[in-house]
């Protein structure tokens, strides 16, 4: 996917062309290019704190990916899948540290219907099937980030997901 894009960078405006491929729900990379010279607030320097001079022209790459499991932002176990991690809102202020529809200007249009759809698949199959459980001989165990994944626009398991589903009978 690929077109002129603005992408909002510490107020200030790092703009245009955007390029993304693919993260789990979200698009793993992207990257904007600057129309005018412009900083990024910290990154650079011996430490990277120091802001970083963005000439014209150039591109800012950043990956989703790795964003969503930053350690100083979702803790020592961020690799984890713990989606518990935001009960009782303990990540409420984590802003562009989770970024799965983007954010500023160009953010996703369609944010509010791709989350009305998911909740809504969820709850069905919920109402639709007594159980859902791994398929013998099919469960992984392998730490995450090791596991096959297939990446396109998104990323998915390139194994599938294999689950064995009983609906509720029609009597009950
Ligand atoms: C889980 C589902 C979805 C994800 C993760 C997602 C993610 C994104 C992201 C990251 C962007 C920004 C791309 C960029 O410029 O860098 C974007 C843009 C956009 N998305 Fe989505 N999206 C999803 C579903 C949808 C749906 C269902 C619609 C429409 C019904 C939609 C419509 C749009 C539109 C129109 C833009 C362009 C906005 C603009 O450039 O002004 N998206 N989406």
């Amino acid at each position: 996917m690929r077109g002129n894009r603005s992408f909002d960078c510490s107020s200030k405006s790092v703009t245009s062309q955007a390029r993304h491929s693919s993260s789990n729900f979200c698009l793993p990379e992207d990257s904007p290019v600057s129309l005018n010279p412009t900083t990024l607030p910290t990154g650079g320097g011996p430490d990277g704190t120091a802001p970083v001079l963005i000439r014209k022209g150039e591109a800012v790459g950043y990956c989703v990916y790795i964003m969503h499991r930053r350690k100083d932002l979702y803790g020592p176990d961020a690799e984890e899948f713990r989606p518990e991690r935001w009960e009782n809102g303990a990540l409420k202020n984590i802003g562009y540290g989770y970024l799965p529809f983007n954010g500023g200007p160009r953010v996703c249009l369609g944010q509010e219907f791709a989350l009305l759809e998911a909740a809504y698949t969820v709850v069905r199959l919920l109402q639709m099937y007594e159980s859902i459980e791994m398929v013998e001989g099919k469960e992984f165990d392998m730490p995450v980030g090791l596991e096959r994944q297939l990446l396109t626009l998104v990323v998915s398991s390139a194994d599938g997901c294999w689950v064995k589903m009983k609906k509720y009978s029609s009597s009950s």
